[in-house]
């Protein structure tokens, strides 16, 4: 069985493209269809209701466009609204990326001390630290909330002093608990994982989720027949759209991807929830 569907991948933004980089990893054959919600970004200081009404909307605008399974790269949605997700065509598989993070994290730590790093509406909606204390309730974990890590990261500032101060000084708080594990629970924080890294020292094992989603994804899609069987040229490649055209998306995705994307402009339909 094989199903040349293309797999849906949506985040607020330009940061899921970690994530979309992930599953081009490791699912080679796959065709991504991308979806960054940049007339609402960020998600991440936003409550609840408001990113599970944005999740809803972006699911559905996926669901319409014939995906075969959804990939909710975005961290604060994946936390805060893949719940309560109304996946109308139950036979569409929705994945977030917090529960395989966890189970690395889980994995990964030998001293039991975990740290976790995202925005401020994951860490306040505790996802990570629920997933993991489901996973092994002795676990100690600190969670540390890094607003001024996304702006920092798409100025391009990833290898900076600036930048480096700044992680350092929300890492500090973690570091003197001995974890020897942090996640990087946020779309973006991939990229200053060699920063990150320095900081933290070569003790800490660094979870990207980005990473962790992607095997589970791989995982599931041959569980359920839904891999692809091969490249088909005739379908095309991997599409990636915007709910505003911000030439900023474009310069930003290099980063991100290492090449140049062409991005289409769409309207969702749900400025009425804003
Ligand atoms: N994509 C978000 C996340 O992973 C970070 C950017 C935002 O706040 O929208 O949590």
């Amino acid at each position: 069985m094989s199903d040349p569907r293309p797999i849906g991948v949506f985040d607020s933004g330009v940061g899921g493209l970690t994530v979309a980089a992930a599953l081009k990893r490791r699912l080679p054959r796959e065709r991504l269809l991308y979806l960054g919600d940049t007339a609402r970004l960020p998600y991440g200081t936003k409550s609840a209701a408001t990113v599970r009404r944005y999740t809803q909307v972006n699911l559905e605008f996926l669901e319409q466009r014939g995906v075969k399974a959804v990939v909710v790269a975005c961290n604060t949605a994946s936390a805060l609204a893949l719940d309560g997700l109304d996946c109308r065509a139950a036979a569409l598989p929705v994945w977030g990326v917090i529960a395989p993070g966890a189970v690395r994290a889980a994995a990964a730590t030998r001293n039991g001390r975990v740290g976790v790093i995202a925005t401020e509406s994951t860490i306040s909606s505790d996802a990570y630290g629920i997933a993991l204390r489901r996973i092994a309730p002795g676990l100690g974990i600190w969670s540390q909330p890094c607003p001024l890590l996304v702006p920092l990261i798409e100025e391009g500032w990833l290898d900076d002093p600036v930048t480096a101060e700044v992680a350092r000084r929300y890492l500090d708080p973690l570091l003197t608990h001995d974890i020897d594990t942090l996640v990087l629970g946020c779309t973006h924080y991939p990229l200053l994982a060699p920063l990150i890294s320095r900081i933290a020292g070569e003790r800490v094992a660094l979870v990207d989720s980005a990473d962790a989603a992607s095997d589970q994804v791989a995982t599931e899609l041959a569980h359920r027949g839904l891999l692809a069987a091969a490249a088909d040229p005739s379908a095309g490649g991997d599409h990636y759209c915007v709910t505003d055209a911000s030439r900023r998306f474009e310069r930003i995705a290099g980063d991100f991807l290492g090449r140049e994307i062409t991005l289409e402009l769409v309207d969702i339909g749900n400025s009425a929830a804003d």
